[in-house]
């Protein structure tokens, strides 16, 4: 498969030089909160050591998110095109010390990953997608996981929120139907969260639970 090498470029660059505001703004939403309150809910079982990837990790929030409710046994992997971002999700659970050492980054393109197939228990992914052909980037998340795995997949919203971060972060926005057709294609949809309009994360997001076919 032929990677659109220009439009990575144009990513990482974008946010190589917006990580702090995106960080910042994404922190005072309290978009981890909502994330971890999330995920305390609804994270499937999972095998005793999971193996667990964030696609497109940013600043390392739901990667944190994650690390706080996964527990101690887990592994993650957080990959992102932007450089800067990696640096800033290092600080996001480094901050936290603990597990710390459990969690590795590394810059990647989520539509070529440098992965077995099959690594993973569960793949996360937020914010990510939009920046990619939707099928290729589904079909290369299913690439690597194992078989039943769970992909839980957070994707913007046709609000007005919702596009005011399309435009503003650069993102494509992708319509509800073709997001469950293009997922419906390689999972079964377990789940889909509406967030309380009381969360910010709501405004512009929902959450999938959804395990490979
Ligand atoms: C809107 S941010 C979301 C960050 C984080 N997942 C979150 O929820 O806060 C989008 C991130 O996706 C990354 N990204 C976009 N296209 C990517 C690709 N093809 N491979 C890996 N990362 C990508 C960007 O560099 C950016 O850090």
């Amino acid at each position: 498969m032929k990677i659109p090498t220009e439009h990575v470029l144009d990513v990482e660059a974008f946010y190589d030089r917006i990580i702090r505001f995106y960080d910042i703004s994404f922190k005072f939403n309290r978009y981890s909160r909502s994330l971890e309150r999330y995920l305390n809910d609804r994270l499937p079982a999972l095998p005793e050591k999971p193996r667990i990837l964030d696609a497109g990790c940013g600043p390392g929030l739901l990667t944190e998110a994650l690390r706080k409710t996964v527990g101690c046994q887990a592994r993650i992997v957080g990959i992102d095109l932007s450089a800067k971002s990696i640096e800033v999700a290092k600080q996001t659970v480094g901050g936290a010390g603990n597990s710390f050492n459990k969690i590795q980054f590394m810059q990647a393109n989520l539509l070529n990953m440098p992965f077995h197939d099959e690594s993973f228990d569960l793949v996360v992914t937020s914010g990510a997608l939009e920046y990619v052909s939707l099928q290729i980037g589904l079909s290369e998340i299913a690439r690597v996981l194992a078989p039943g795995g769970y992909l839980i997949y957070l994707p913007l919203r046709p609000t007005l929120a919702g596009y005011f971060l399309a435009v503003s972060f650069r993102m494509k926005m992708y319509m509800p139907d073709e997001v469950l057709e293009s997922v419906s294609s390689r999972f079964r949809i377990i789940s889909e969260h509406l967030f309380k309009a009381s969360e910010p994360i709501g405004w512009s997001k929902t959450a999938m639970l959804c395990r490979k076919l």
